[in-house]
């Protein structure tokens, strides 16, 4: 598959998800996570199908389109294993969706991710909350849900906290 159809069928599974996600939110009060703003694409589709919502967004650095610039309060700089662990003081509840987009397409880098963000995604879902991430993620008190049809297995990972 060339790297263009590749990039296509990442981007059409991203929109799919976020918006059978988002359905499924609508249910559960609290804050929204988004771990890596990059383009600020979907950050932009986060909130135009959650209007309303808190949505905090974590990353190292700005480079988004200058229309997805999170308000001052709602981004969070720094590295996500210490932003994360460490934002319950300006977050407060704990999270109703937490969408990960930070894997780095190295596998050794993908798989120590995988490692330190397990825990700290955990730490701050609420029960009942979900998480969307693009990584694999080893979450114990989760059940892995079923994705909408033609999202190819392994694409990205749907996970919901037990009550
Ligand atoms: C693939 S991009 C996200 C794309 C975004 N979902 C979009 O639709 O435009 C990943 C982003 O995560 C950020 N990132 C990756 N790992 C990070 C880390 N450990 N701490 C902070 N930011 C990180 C990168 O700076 C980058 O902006």
């Amino acid at each position: 598959m060339s790297r263009l159809d590749s990039f296509i069928r990442r981007l059409t599974a991203q929109k799919i998800l976020l918006e059978h996600v988002t359905d499924l939110v609508k249910e559960v009060a609290g804050p929204v996570l988004e771990l890596g703003l990059g383009n600020g694409r979907t950050y932009d589709h986060l909130r135009e199908n959650l209007p309303g919502r808190d949505i905090y967004v974590f990353d190292r650095e700005l480079s988004c389109h200058p229309s997805c610039i999170p308000q001052g309060d709602f981004m969070i700089f720094g590295e996500i294993r210490e932003t994360l662990e460490f934002c319950e003081p300006r977050v407060g509840e704990k999270a109703a969706f937490i969408h990960a987009d930070i894997g780095s397409g190295d596998p050794t880098t993908d798989l120590a991710t995988q490692s330190w963000l397990s825990p700290l995604v955990d730490a701050r879902c609420k029960p009942g909350g979900y998480v969307l991430s693009g990584l694999e993620l080893a979450l114990d008190n989760f059940d892995e849900l079923e994705k909408p049809d033609g999202i190819r297995p392994g694409r990205y990972h749907l996970y919901r906290k037990k009550i």
